[in-house]
């Protein structure tokens, strides 16, 4: 593999030093430091940065941690009651949404165009930054759950990523507000008065209900059939709406006043209906299905999908990757690492734990996670992730790579035991080449493992008994 000798018996070293944690697993939950240390790769701070009737988000940061140039990103994470709309709006960070359940409708401007697509389970879609877009949930009755990474797209430091809303009134501010009013009357031409009014309207939130029993139902409908129309109809839109509204101040100022004028509004605009939404060129961007997808690798014990850029392009402007993997109940994934990239990783389903080992050959996190929490790996730490034995274990997650990350397996028949084997090994290790062989032939499965016989059988009785050597091997190198 034409690596540094050195490094790849370190990397043996944690791997057996992995591969004895577990052997000895419950232990180490006992004995090791306190609760701190035992959650360092946990991301709990979790924000609530919306929350509204129809909705809310929270976002968790990405640590920058133990290796600090590399890229960050945050998880966020949106849940949409039936029939609501995430008012348009753009961030100075790049999404990659991944649809967790439910049904949505999605649009953003793309070269100067609203492109529309409609998600399901599984799918993922990328909205650059910048790129203004909204999003609906067209089920009746599903609630619409989406879990996305937000990777700032410059380099500026690592502040909170930022929400710049277009539609908006008192509450979420639009951006049009900062502008000075006479500039807005300018380019819109129209009276100052409107402009006001304009970024006055809407009061609900960032989460609207599109269906009349909740909110203000002007403003529903008037965000729904805003939802009809395309881009150079909402321009027209805005226009009009502006424009009716001044004829409207003259005439009749109390009665129901938004309802009228969207209703005038939107007649106008029906009137010259559109054709489909997803008509139209093939380069235009296009959603992902993660769960369609077949396994990267697939045994009786699990599988394994990963997503980069040469799968879906658009994650190549990201640089970012994702992954899915499926553990059956009681089964790991073998001790690897990652060469290229951080993960981010968030349980779908299922409860297991993750082992996080130190590049020095501690172990640096046993924890226990079950659904909703997000853990982080950083580049090049050892890790492995164990399903319960009560059922299956999901999680998914992003890496900071959108060119292949090959894992590289510490322990199993697709590991770099496996590679490395021969006489100057063994002398690396300073055993003997058979007993180096016994070890290494044990474990006959790759990548995915079944961990329920492995702490009986599968480890072999050499391993653990290596365990002081290899203490002592430790020694010797740091
Ligand atoms: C601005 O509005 C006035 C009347 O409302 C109209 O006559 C004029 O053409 C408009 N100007 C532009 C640049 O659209
Ligand atoms: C994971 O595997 C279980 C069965 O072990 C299956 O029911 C479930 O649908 C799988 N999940 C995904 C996302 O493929
Ligand atoms: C291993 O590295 C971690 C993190 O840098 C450190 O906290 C720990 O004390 C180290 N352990 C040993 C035995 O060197």
């Amino acid at each position: 593999m034409g690596r540094n000798p050195s490094a790849l018996l370190v990397l043996v070293l944690v791997a057996m030093c992995c591969a004895v944690a577990m052997a000895r697993g419950s232990h180490h939950d006992q004995h090791h430091e306190g609760r701190e240390r035992e959650k360092t790769f946990l991301l709990q701070d979790m924000k609530r940065v919306v929350k509204t009737d129809a909705g809310e988000m929270k976002v968790v940061r990405g640590s920058k941690g133990w290796i600090s140039d590399l890229p960050n990103i945050h998880v966020g994470f949106v849940t949409m009651e039936p029939d609501s709309l995430f008012i348009p709006q753009y961030l100075n960070s790049d999404l990659i949404l991944f649809i967790r359940r439910g049904e949505a409708r999605v649009g953003s401007i793309y070269k100067d165009e609203l492109i529309e697509r409609r998600l399901r389970d599984g799918d993922v879609y990328r909205i650059p930054a910048g790129s203004t877009f909204y999003l609906v949930n067209t089920a009746d009755s599903q609630r619409l759950q989406i879990i996305c990474s937000i990777e700032k797209s410059d380099s500026m430091g690592w502040g909170t990523f930022q929400s710049f809303f277009i539609g908006g009134g008192s509450y979420p501010t639009s951006v049009l507000a900062g502008f000075e009013h006479s500039t807005l009357s300018t380019a819109l031409n129209v009276s100052e008065s409107q402009v006001s009014q304009l970024l006055t309207r809407q009061k609900s939130g960032p989460i609207i209900s599109l269906s009349n029993s909740h909110s203000d139902p002007h403003q529903s409908r008037a965000w729904t059939q805003f939802l009809e129309m395309k881009h150079y109809e909402r321009v027209q839109c805005l226009k009009r709406m502006v424009q009716v509204h001044e004829e409207e101040e003259a005439t009749e100022e109390d009665e129901e006043p938004i309802m009228w004028l969207y209703r005038k509004l939107l007649n106008s605009v029906f009137g010259k209906q559109v054709s489909g939404k997803d008509e139209g060129r093939s380069e235009r961007p296009d959603a992902y299905n993660l769960f369609d997808r077949r396994p990267d690798f697939e045994n009786n014990y699990g599988s394994s999908v990963a997503l980069d850029q040469s799968d879906y392009s658009p994650l190549g402007q990201s640089g970012v990757g994702l992954y899915l993997v499926n553990l059956t109940a009681g089964s790991m994934m073998a001790p690897h690492l990652n060469p290229t990239a951080t993960e981010y990783g968030i349980v779908l389903r299922g409860t297991g734990r993750i082992q996080i080992v130190f590049p020095n050959g501690t172990l640096a996190m046993n924890t226990r996670v079950s659904e909703g929490d997000v853990f982080w790996i950083p580049r090049y730490f050892p890790f492995c992730q164990i399903a319960s034995r009560s059922g299956p274990f999901e999680f998914f997650g992003f890496t900071t790579s959108a060119r292949g990350n090959r894992p590289q397996f510490l322990v199993g028949s697709n590991s770099i035991l496996q590679s490395m084997r021969g006489p100057a090994f063994a002398a690396a290790f300073g055993v003997s080449e058979e007993r180096l062989e016994r070890i290494v032939n044990a474990q006959s499965e790759s990548t995915i493992l079944p961990w329920g016989s492995a702490s009986e059988e599968r480890i072999p009785e050499a391993i653990r008994s290596f365990g002081d050597e290899m203490a002592m091997g430790f020694e010797g190198i740091y």
